[in-house]
């Protein structure tokens, strides 16, 4: 695999719609595309990437909300307290803010880089960005949570966006 090979893809690339597969064993392989992840999650300037949007169907993700990177695979929401409504965006739909009502807090259960299985309340921004990337895993995106009146504002946009996943 070489970085090359990977770009960030855009809604509209079947890739982001499919249901991505647990991993087995975090191996040398993963923790290739893990630090790939995590470099191009900095260079696009987002708060979070999964392996889907680099056209890697694995449940692998990574986060970083401003407090270094958190790297997840296997995600599992265990339960969820709360909620909050906040405007998302996605590096696979740019350009796109979509109002989303969120759980405020969720216990989560997940394997870190080195296989060990961790367990962890989340909070707020980071709560809303796991489960953000927890969706991508499932094939679901921003938009299918936008009312209508959301995705006619952003028609042009999401035209132009999916005309450019196509190329
Ligand atoms: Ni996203």
């Amino acid at each position: 695999m070489t970085t090359t090979k990977l770009k960030i893809r855009l809604e509209g690339d079947p890739c982001l719609r499919k249901k991505s597969s647990l991993v087995d064993d975090v191996g040398p392989g993963e923790r290739i595309l893990i630090q790939l992840m995590i470099d191009m999650m900095y260079q696009a300037e987002g708060v979070g990437l999964a392996a889907p949007q680099v056209g890697v169907n694995k449940r692998i993700f990574v986060i970083d909300i401003g407090e270094g990177p958190l790297i997840i695979i296997n995600p599992k929401l265990l339960s969820k307290k709360g909620s909050q409504c906040l405007d998302e965006g996605c590096l696979s739909v740019p350009g796109v803010t979509i109002n989303i009502k969120r759980p405020e807090k969720v216990f989560t259960q997940f394997l870190d880089q080195n296989n060990k299985q961790v367990k962890r309340w989340l909070e707020g921004l980071m709560a809303r960005a796991f489960l953000h990337e927890l969706d991508h895993l499932d094939g679901k995106l921003i938009i299918d949570y936008g009312t209508a009146e959301e995705l006619t504002k952003f028609k042009e946009q999401l035209d132009k966006i999916h005309k450019k996943s196509k190329a």
